[in-house]
C-alpha cells in the first residue's frame, strides 16, 4: 500500500520516531543512503514561492542518488487547469514520489487519491508537516529528547504552522501550546485530533489567547510570519491584529532560561519576531533550516521503504 505524507498525523508516533532516527543518521553520513540510486526521479511542484523547500528537496533527492524534477506549476499544464488526477496518472509512471506545495488541503488529497507513488505535502494552507519534522529533529538535537517538553507557538494560530505543531508535537509526546488572538485560533477538528494523539503519547494540547500563560516555562518558543502566502492583501490589518503576539524579548523571558527559539523562515524582524531574539543566543533557526534537508531525505526513504 502506498504511504503518503499529507498531514503530520499520517506518521504514527513510531513512524515519526523512525523518520527522526533516520534523519539523524543521514545527517552524519549524507551520501551513504542511496535509496533513489538509478537515478529515480522525484517531482517537486510549486504552486507558491519557496527557497528552503525547493533547495532542500533538490539537494536531498540528489544526495539520495535520485533526480529532482522541480516544476513551477505556472509553467506546467497543472497551472493551466489540467486535472489533478490526470497529472498524478502521468507523473506516477515516471517518478518515484511527488512533492507538492499548493493551496487547499483538498488539492493534495485529490492528487494522493489518484497516485500510486508517495505524495508529500510541501506546505498547504492547512499544514506544513515537512517543516515540523525538521523542527522536531532540531529540538531533539538541542534538548536530547522530545516527549515531555513544552513547545509554545505564538502568532497566527490559525495557520498551517500552528496546525502542524499541534499534530506533530502531540505525536512526539510534547506539551503543545498555541496562542493567538481569539479570531485566529486553530480549527476545533484539528485541536480534537491533536488531543486524541496527545492522550496516547503522554503529551497535551493547550489553546489560549494569553501570552503569559502560553510562554510560562516553555522549553521551545516558536513563531511564524503573520502574513502567509496568499494573504498579502491583508498585511496592514494583520500586523495590527497580531502585534501583541510577537516573539519578543518579553515573551522569551517568560520561557525556561534554557528555552530555544525556532522559526520556519522567512522571518520578518520587528514583526512576528524581534531581531534580538532570532539573532540571539537562544535561536537555533539555522540548524532548523539545515534540518529540512536531513528530515526530508529521511521521510522520502521511509515512505519508499514502507510503500513496498
Ligand atoms: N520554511 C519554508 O518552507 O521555507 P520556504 O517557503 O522558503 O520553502
Ligand atoms: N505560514 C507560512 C509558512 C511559510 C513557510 C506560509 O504559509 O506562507
Amino acid at each position: 500500500m502506498v504511504r503518503h505524507f499529507l498531514r503530520d498525523d499520517d506518521l504514527s508516533p513510531a513512524d515519526q520516531q523512525r523518520v527522526l532516527d533516520l534523519a539523524a543518521a543521514f545527517k552524519k553520513a549524507p551520501l551513504d543512503h542511496q535509496v533513489l540510486a538509478g537515478p529515480l526521479a522525484v517531482a517537486v511542484i510549486f504552486d507558491k514561492p519557496s527557497t528552503r523547500t525547493r533547495v532542500s528537496f533538490s539537494v536531498g533527492i540528489a544526495q539520495l542518488g535520485g533526480y529532482p524534477l522541480v516544476i513551477d506549476s505556472g509553467n506546467s499544464q497543472l497551472g493551466r487547469g489540467e486535472e489533478i488526477g490526470d497529472t498524478a496518472r502521468v507523473l506516477e509512471r515516471q517518478v518515484a514520489a511527488i512533492v507538492w506545495r499548493t493551496f487547499s488541503q483538498a488539492r493534495i488529497e485529490e492528487l494522493a487519491a489518484a497516485s500510486s507513488v508517495p505524495v508529500i505535502n510541501a506546505l498547504t494552507d492547512d499544514f506544513h508537516p515537512c517543516q515540523i519534522l525538521a523542527d522536531l529533529q532540531t529540538v531533539r538535537e538541542h534538548k536530547g529528547h522530545l516527549a515531555g517538553l513544552t513547545m509554545t507557538y505564538l502568532g497566527d494560530a490559525a495557520n498551517n504552522m500552528a496546525n502542524s505543531y499541534l499534530l506533530g508535537g502531540a505525536t512526539a509526546g510534547m506539551h503543545v501550546r498555541v496562542c493567538g488572538p481569539a479570531e485566529y485560533l486553530p480549527r476545533p477538528d484539528i485541536v480534537a485530533d491533536a488531543e486524541r494523539i496527545a492522550s496516547a503519547t503522554g503529551g497535551s494540547v493547550a489553546v489560549t489567547t494569553d501570552v503569559a500563560e502560553a510562554c510560562a516555562g516553555a522549553d521551545v518558543l516558536v513563531t511564524d510570519t503573520w502574513v502567509s502566502m496568499g494573504q498579502e492583501d491583508e498585511k496592514a490589518a494583520r500586523v495590527e491584529i497580531f502585534k501583541p503576539y510577537a516573539l519578543d524579548e518579553a515573551a522569551l523571558a517568560l520561557g525556561a532560561p534554557d528555552a530555544i527559539v525556532l522559526h520556519c523562515l522567512p522571518a520578518y524582524r520587528g514583526y512576528e519576531i524581534a531581531a534580538s531574539v532570532i539573532d540571539g543566543p537562544q535561536s537555533v533557526v539555522w540548524d532548523e533550516a539545515e534540518n529540512r534537508l536531513h528530515a526530508q531525505k529521511a521521510l522520502l526513504a521511509f515512505l519508499l521503504e514502507s510503500s513496498l
